[in-house]
């Protein structure tokens, strides 16, 4: 079968960024290098501490005709089958300090809470988090399942937020979100230091090669702008940074293409639920404007198929469990190589060693096999 074939995978659009100007010291403004290398000494010293693997999607850079394909598995991330893992449990260490009397708290539609409590769990510390009436029974049951207090709030993410904040201010607690606001940039700053260390381990298993292209899934552009982050921190070369998103919230392509922060209206919710926001976090804002060469948006038509495909080993030697926000990335490289004025205009060829995250595994398992049994 030819995977790759031109009519099975969809984008919808593909812009460039007028703006872009890739600078390594403007980037490390923002994530310093000190940050990006102490949460890489921490992290990389925790219990179980192994680099996530970095697969080669062999089969599919063969079909494509590019050089490489790199897939980098973050559905082995310690217990979360997710590189979130990284973010919200480093950034409750660093802002908890060792003392065991705090209490942290956060607002999540899953993943990033998941982190929280995790994190907290780890070093014993007490854990509130809360979640919209729309955030599922299996994710608030995971959060509960490592220990944390999970409070259900009336509306959606944003009132579960501000009842994070009211309730946290009166009783004292540590908020760890990993989106950020005027004031409040410290804590997701350290969620992205976190992220970055994926770029390490990335440097480190492929010696000298040169990776000359990265696509980046983006919800609010945390793990995007870190891995940009990471970059600046560790790469020789500046490869062509790609974000995707799913076309019912492109959020960061929208900011992009008028150069300041702009909001987008989500009225059908993505499959891709990691992905589903509607405005980019200040941080990661301040690092994508620039360093973006081009956005890609895309519908959820071809997510369970990539899936599939990742499950039964068709794109490289390993199979791999790729949940919904993985699945971007391979769908996205192929309608590139499908279309040959992106292909050229991003210069993918023969020399191409490309870089994708598969940013979790089968987190929620029950949507995980729905998808692929359809
Ligand atoms: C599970 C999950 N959540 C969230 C995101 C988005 O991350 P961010 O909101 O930092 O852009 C991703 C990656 O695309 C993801 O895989």
């Amino acid at each position: 079968m030819n995977i790759s074939n031109g009519q099975l995978w969809k984008y919808t659009s593909f812009t460039e960024n007028k703006n872009y100007s890739f600078n390594k010291n403007e980037i490390l403004e923002n994530i310093t290098k000190e940050q990006i290398d102490e949460a890489y000494s921490k992290i990389s010293s925790w219990e179980n501490y192994k680099p996530t693997p970095l697969l080669l999607l062999n089969k599919l850079s063969k079909e494509l005709g590019l050089k490489k394909i790199y897939y980098k598995d973050e559905s082995k991330r310690f217990d979360l089958k997710s590189f979130k893992a990284l973010g919200g449990a480093y950034a409750v260490e660093k802002v908890t300090k060792g003392n065991k009397d705090i209490t942290v708290s956060t607002a999540t539609a899953g993943n990033h809470g998941r982190s929280v409590a995790w994190g907290a769990k780890r070093l014993g510390l007490k854990c509130k988090i809360f979640i919209s009436e729309f955030v599922s029974d299996a994710r608030g049951k995971a959060m509960r399942s490592l220990g944390a207090d999970v409070i259900k709030v009336k509306g959606n993410y944003e009132n579960s937020l501000i009842e994070c904040i009211k309730q946290s201010t009166e009783n004292n607690w540590q908020i760890v979100q990993d989106v950020a606001w005027k004031d409040y940039m410290l804590v997701p700053t350290l969620t992205m230091a976190g992220y970055s260390i994926m770029m390490k381990e990335i440097v480190d298993e492929i010696n000298k090669e040169k990776i000359t292209h990265i696509f980046l899934q983006a919800g609010v552009g945390g793990m995007a702008g870190a891995m940009v982050a990471g970059a600046a921190r560790y790469l020789e070369n500046i490869p062509k940074i790609i974000v995707i998103e799913p076309d019912s919230a492109a959020c960061v392509m929208k900011s992009i293409e008028s150069g300041k922060i702009e909001k987008v209206q989500i009225v059908r919710e993505s499959l891709m639920g990691g992905m589903s926001c509607g405005e980019p976090s200040l941080v990661p804002w301040k690092i994508l404007k620039k360093s973006v060469n081009n956005c890609i948006s895309l519908p959820d038509d071809d997510i369970g198929r990539a899936m599939k495909l990742f499950a039964n080993a068709s794109f490289g030697q390993d199979k791999i469990i790729a949940g919904e926000n993985s699945a971007p990335g391979v769908i996205s490289l192929i309608a590139s190589c499908n279309d040959e004025k992106v292909k050229s205009k991003i210069n993918l060829d023969h020399n191409s060693n490309v870089l994708l995250i598969g940013c979790e595994g089968d987190t929620d398992q029950e949507m995980y096999q729905k998808l692929l049994k359809d």
